[in-house]
Parts: structure tokens; sequence; C-alpha cells
């Protein structure tokens, strides 16, 4: 069942039955850009609410945050993408089309009927000039002047918000580290070539967590050790004495989990653990989440240990301090002699050395924690909404052919998406129209679904045609309401992967509704 799909049949079913258009389709679209329709806007809906449930609602250590998109332009100076946020970009010298640099050999691939074989331009084979730096941030112009001085950006991360209010979310609620902040909603980039469908567009949505824990220097010496995952620990419960390496591999952990949840098959998926010539220079670690798209292995999403990188940078560059004041480590430290915080700072000294970073800026650092204060570390799980939807929709397409009593052939599309992300969760039919007590029932029964969650009437049709369109938008289940129901107040409802058929009453439905919809 799982992903025998292709793009193609996806996106044409998206189409015709109101999950994604074309952005400013009436005008020729613009590339790069979607609109989600009346079922997609639902399906992406659940798919956020069940994000926010697990990584906010469901903790007492995540508290939310809804930032503005547009922020001061010195946040995205601080975080580095005014100048390295960039993919290198060719042009051809003849034609004029602009391409990604690494994504050349593709491009040529995709147009190979027209490619020249002397390695120029993939369209036309002229010559292409070097690869140039292409910053992907949208600029616009805050106020009626339009003026450098007035130049901000569409943001192209929903978590600097998260690092720039970090100061603000601390103060105001009562938490310590660890803990963490979420924030989920629109991001922009200008991608050179948008492809995919909705896999690289140019505006999406994202949901990050910015998880801030204790530097594992802090945790050994207010608890004398820090776990790391060669003491193999168990990865359910989160503990104090993590380092910054379990708690990274804590939330690849919870993220797969997230995932399965929603519905995708765990062999559906991998790790990719960057490899250490491919990570930033400030990053410990980070994984990406490759999902098996119709169009090959891709990043869905990727967890990444940042250390205390954002949050200096934004201390650096606003002047305030981002250090927190840690009670039990200020406890800890003083109960230390000279001998023994001289050893200390001895110590984490060589191992920053060891790691190529400046021993002096060690010791400052080990002064400041003896006084309990520390810039916090940080894991980010940061997944894209859009991705998970697409993955979503390519995992539950499948063509059955069946055949009826008769012998006669039928093509049945469905999506076995899960009760959780499906747009429509029940749909209510009347067995017929033109029987008032029916009629009247199956609405009575629709109108109290409705109230309740996303339920759908269709009176209109052969009952099996209406299975069929609710088959081919991912609806769990039908109920059909007939003249039984008057006597006893039972109806059919028939399951949408199994098709099979029980007898239950309104209560009885409502009790497994509820529960498959628990995340
Ligand atoms: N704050 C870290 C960050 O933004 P990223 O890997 O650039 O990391 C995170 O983006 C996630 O956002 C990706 O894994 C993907 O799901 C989604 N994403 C990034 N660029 C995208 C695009 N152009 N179109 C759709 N989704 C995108």
């Amino acid at each position: 069942m799982a992903n025998t799909s292709s793009l193609d049949a996806v996106s044409s079913l998206c189409k015709r039955r109101g999950f994604i258009f074309h952005s400013s389709e009436i005008y020729g679209g613009i590339n790069g850009f979607w609109d989600y329709g009346p079922l997609g806007c639902e399906m992406k809906r659940n798919i956020k609410g069940a994000w926010w449930q697990s990584m906010v609602r469901d903790r007492e250590d995540v508290l939310g945050l809804d930032a503005t998109i547009i922020m001061h332009p010195a946040i995205w100076k601080a975080s580095g993408h005014l100048d390295t946020f960039s993919d290198p970009m060719c042009t051809c010298k003849e034609c004029k089309k602009l391409m990604r640099a690494d994504q050349i050999e593709d491009i040529r691939a995709e147009v190979a009927a027209k490619a020249a074989a002397n390695g120029g331009c993939p369209y036309c084979g002229g010559e292409l000039t070097e690869p140039r730096p292409f910053n992907l941030m949208f600029k616009t112009v805050v106020g009626p002047v339009d003026d450098p001085s007035n130049v901000a950006y569409l943001r192209p991360e929903t978590a600097q918000a998260i690092f720039a209010q970090f100061l603000n979310v601390y103060s105001t609620s009562r938490i310590s580290v660890p803990f963490g902040i979420a924030q989920m909603g629109k991001s922009f980039r200008n991608e050179v070539t948008p492809r995919n469908y909705t896999f690289r567009s140019r505006e999406f949505e994202q949901m990050e967590l910015e998880f801030f824990i204790r530097p594992d220097e802090a945790v050994e010496l207010i608890y004398g050790k820090v776990t790391t995952m060669a003491d193999q620990p168990d990865l359910s419960v989160p503990q104090k004495e993590w380092g910054w390496e379990v708690w990274h591999k804590y939330w690849v952990e919870q993220r797969k989990s997230w995932i399965v949840r929603c519905g995708l098959p765990k062999d559906s998926f991998v790790e990719y653990w960057q490899k250490p010539d491919e990570l930033a220079h400030y990053a410990r670690a980070c994984v990406d989440i490759e999902y098996a798209f119709p169009f090959g292995q891709q990043e869905l999403e990727g967890i990444a240990a940042r250390s205390d990188f954002d949050l200096t940078q934004h201390q650096k560059h606003s002047g305030k301090s981002m250090e927190v004041f840690d009670e039990p480590l200020k406890l800890a430290a003083a109960k230390l002699d000279d001998a023994a915080k001289a050893a200390f700072a001895d110590k984490v000294a060589a191992e920053w050395q060891s790691r190529g970073k400046d021993p002096e800026a060690a010791r400052a650092f080990v002064a400041k924690l003896f006084e309990g204060r520390y810039i916090p570390h940080v894991i980010e799980p940061s997944a894209g909404v859009d991705r998970m939807m697409l993955a979503l929709l390519c995992n539950a397409y499948e063509e059955q052919k069946l055949v009826d009593d008769k012998g006669k052939e039928d093509l049945r599309v469905v999506l076995h998406l899960s009760p959780m992300v499906a747009p429509v969760k029940v749909a209510v039919f009347p067995l017929v129209k033109n029987k008032p007590e029916v009629y009247n029932k199956a609405r009575e029964i629709f109108e109290y679904l409705r109230k309740r969650t996303a339920a759908f009437w269709d009176e209109g049709g052969a009952i099996g045609r209406r299975y069929r369109r609710q088959d081919e938008i991912g609806t769990p289940w039908c109920i059909t309401v007939d003249f039984d129901t008057l006597a006893d107040g039972t109806f059919t409802v028939r399951e949408r992967d199994s098709m099979q058929q029980t007898r239950m009453t309104l209560e009885q439905f409502k009790a497994m509704l509820d529960d498959a919809l628990i995340f």
C-alpha cells in the first residue's frame, strides 16, 4: 500500500479534489507558490495541530510563541542569513536562464533531450557564468520611503524570532533550563529553482522548536557526571544528567515517533547523520529525516545541535546579555575549593583546545559557570508543514483494481490517511432522500457530529459512489442512516481501508471516533 504513487497522480488528485492549487492560476500561476484548497487547508491544520499537541501541550517544558514575519533586519545580520544564506547560482550566457550550480546535473537529466554534450547550459548548451552567491531572503521596504535604510526581509525561518524573544519568554514564564520555545508559521525563501511540486516552495510553513539545555560543563558541575550515548541511556524520559548528545538523540527519537503517529510507516524514512565536514562550524550534530518521496529520498525535517551559537550571536549584536542564572549550578560550584575549581578550569580549557576552541575563552566561560551563569545551548527540531503533507499524501495514495460480484472491474482511488490528519473524519449519508423520517434522522446525526469533528454531508447518488468520493479524499468512516436507524438507533458504519460495514449507535461511534483522534 505504501508509496506506490507517482507525483503526477498525487498532484492530479490534489487539484481535482481541492487539496492544492497553483497560486494565481487564472493569471498563469507563479512559480514556487501554492494555495491550499478546502480539503488541503483542513489537512494542514491537522498536521499543525498534531505538532502543537505533541511539542507544546503534551509537555510541561515547552512554551509557544507567535512572532511577526518581518523583524528588525539586524536579526538576520546576527544570525548570519544576510551574509551567508545563499545558494551558488549560474547564468547561461546564451539563453540567460538562471539555475542553482548544484542542481545543473539534475536539470540536465530532466531536459536531456535538449541537452548539449559540451557540459554547458542544460537548456541550450550555451556557456555558463562562474557560480556566484544568490541570497535567498525576500527583501521588502518598511514605511513609505523606498530607501536602503528601510529595507527589511521576510523571515527565511521561524527559528530566529525564538532566539530574539528568548529573554522575554524566559523572564515571564517561571521556567528553568532545560526548556523549549516552539513556533510555527510562514517562512519565505527565494529559491532559485523551486521544484518537485510543493517540496521546494518559495513560501512555506515551518514548525520549529528551540530546546535550551545546560552546557555539558554545567551538568558536570551540578551532578558530577554527564550522560552520553556511550552510557546507552533510556531515551523515553528526560534526565537531568543528560549531555547535549543525549538530548539531541532524544529529539531525533521524539520526532520519528511523531512522524509515525501521523501515519508514515517506520520503513519509509531514514536518519541521515551529517558528516563532520558537512556540519556548520557551530553545529555539533545534525540529522536529516529523509523520506522516500516518488522523486527520491529527500529531507523531510532536520534536528540540529546548534551549541550556544545563536544566542551568543544575538548577545553580541544586540548588546543584551542572553545568560541565564542557574541556582543549582551556583550552589554546586560553591561547594568546590579553589584547587578543585582550578582543576575543573584546566580540564575544560584542554577539552576546548582539543576541539580547536580558544582555551582562554574556556576559562572565562568556567568563571561564569562558578557564578551560576551561562548562555544555554540549543537542540533544534525543524520541520516543514508542506513537506510533511506531501509525504503523507504520497504515502496514502493507492489505486486499487476491484472486481464486483458480477465480475465487473472497477478502479478505487483511496487515500489511506490516518484519522488524525484526514481532512474529513466522517461522512453522513441518508440512504434515501425522499423519506423525510430517514432524511431528518441522518441530518440530526450529521448536526451532532459536525459540532464535534470535521463531518461531511452527502445525499447525492448511489451509496457506492458516495463511498468512492470519500475514499478519494481519505475519509476514514462513512455513516449510512436507513429505516432500521429509526427503529433501533443504529446506523451502518463503513470503514475506508477494509471497506467493512458494522452497525453502531451514535454513542458507540462517538466513543470510537474520540479514541482514534487522541494524539
Ligand atoms: N531553522 C533551521 C532551518 O530552517 P532548514 O533545513 O533550512 O532548517 C527546515 O529547514 C525544514 O523546513 C526543512 O526540513 C523542510 O521541511 C522545510 N523547508 C525548508 N525549505 C523549504 C522550502 N523551500 N519549501 C518547503 N519546505 C521547506
